[in-house]
C-alpha cells in the first residue's frame, strides 16, 4: 500500500490530535503533534525566564535555540510523549500556563523555522498523520489530504475546560475560554504562517459531531486517497 501523508489543522481544541492520533495508529502511520513541539519551546522559554506576563526577551530566545533538543518518544503502550532536552514534558507542556505563552512563542519566525525542519524530518516521505495550524499551508503544502477542523468557541473551551479540570489544574471556564480565543487572535494573524484553511483543505465543523463519527469520516477520506494513489501507481 502506497503512504500518504496527512495534514490536520486548525483551530485550538477542535479535537485535532485526538483523531490525528487514532488515524495514525489505525493506518499505523507516525502521528505528528507539533503544537507540542511549540509548547515544549514555551516550557523551555518560561523556565529559563525568557517569556512572562510583563516581558519578552526574544533575542536571548533565539540565541538558545540551539540548546533545544526536541524529540517524541514512545511510552509503554506505544503513545508518542515530548521530550524536552531528555526530560519527558508531556504533562508539564498541557498546562494552562505554557497555554498562555505558547502563541507568543509561535510569532517567531526562528522558532518555526528549526520547527519545521523537524518536522519535514519526522514526516518526510512516511506515512505521517500530522496536526497543527500550518501543516497544510507551510509544513507539507503537498500533502494528500488536508483537514481543517472548526467548533465554536464555546464548545471547544467546554471541552478543553473539562480536560484540564479532570487533571485536577485549578482553572475557571472562562480563563480557559480567553485562552482559546486569545490564541485564535493570534494564530490567525501572525505574519509568518498564519492559521488558515488551505485552499484544498476539507473544513469539518464538529461543535455538533461525536468523535467516533468524525474519525470514520476522515477515515474514509484517507481510505479514498490512498486508493486513488494505488490507481495512479
Ligand atoms: O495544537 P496546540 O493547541 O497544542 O498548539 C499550541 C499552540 O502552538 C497554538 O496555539 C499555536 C502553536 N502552533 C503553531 O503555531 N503551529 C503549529 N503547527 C502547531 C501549533
Amino acid at each position: 500500500m502506497p503512504k500518504i501523508t496527512i495534514a490536520i489543522d486548525g483551530y485550538s481544541s477542535t479535537g485535532k490530535s485526538t483523531v490525528a492520533r487514532q488515524l495514525a495508529e489505525w493506518l499505523e502511520y507516525v502521528y505528528v503533534d507539533s503544537g507540542a513541539m511549540y509548547r515544549a519551546v514555551t516550557l523551555y522559554a518560561l523556565r529559563n525566564n525568557l517569556v512572562s506576563y510583563s516581558e519578552f526577551k526574544k533575542e536571548e530566545l533565539i540565541d538558545s535555540l540551539e540548546e533545544i533538543r526536541l524529540e517524541f518518544r514512545k511510552n509503554k503502550d506505544g503513545k508518542a510523549e515530548m521530550y524536552l532536552n531528555g526530560e519527558n514534558v508531556e504533562k508539564e507542556i498541557r498546562t494552562l500556563e505554557v497555554s498562555e505563552f505558547v502563541s507568543i512563542i509561535a510569532t517567531v519566525p526562528e522558532v518555526r523555522r528549526k520547527l519545521v525542519k523537524l518536522q519535514h524530518a519526522m514526516g518526510e516521505g512516511k506515512g505521517v498523520v500530522m496536526d497543527g495550524r500550518d501543516i497544510g499551508t507551510v509544513v507539507f503544502p503537498n500533502a494528500d489530504l488536508k483537514i481543517f477542523m472548526n467548533a465554536s468557541a464555546d464548545v471547544r473551551a467546554r471541552r478543553r475546560y473539562e480536560e484540564l479540570s479532570q487533571r485536577g489544574d485549578q482553572i475557571t471556564f472562562e480563563e480557559v475560554f480567553n485562552n482559546v480565543t486569545e490564541r485564535d487572535h493570534i494564530d490567525t494573524n501572525r505574519k509568518d504562517s498564519p492559521l488558515k484553511k488551505a485552499d484544498d483543505a476539507i473544513e469539518i465543523d464538529n461543535s455538533e459531531t461525536n468523535i467516533e463519527d468524525q474519525f470514520h469520516t476522515i477515515l474514509q477520506l484517507a481510505k479514498d486517497r490512498i486508493a486513488g494513489r494505488v490507481k495512479r501507481s
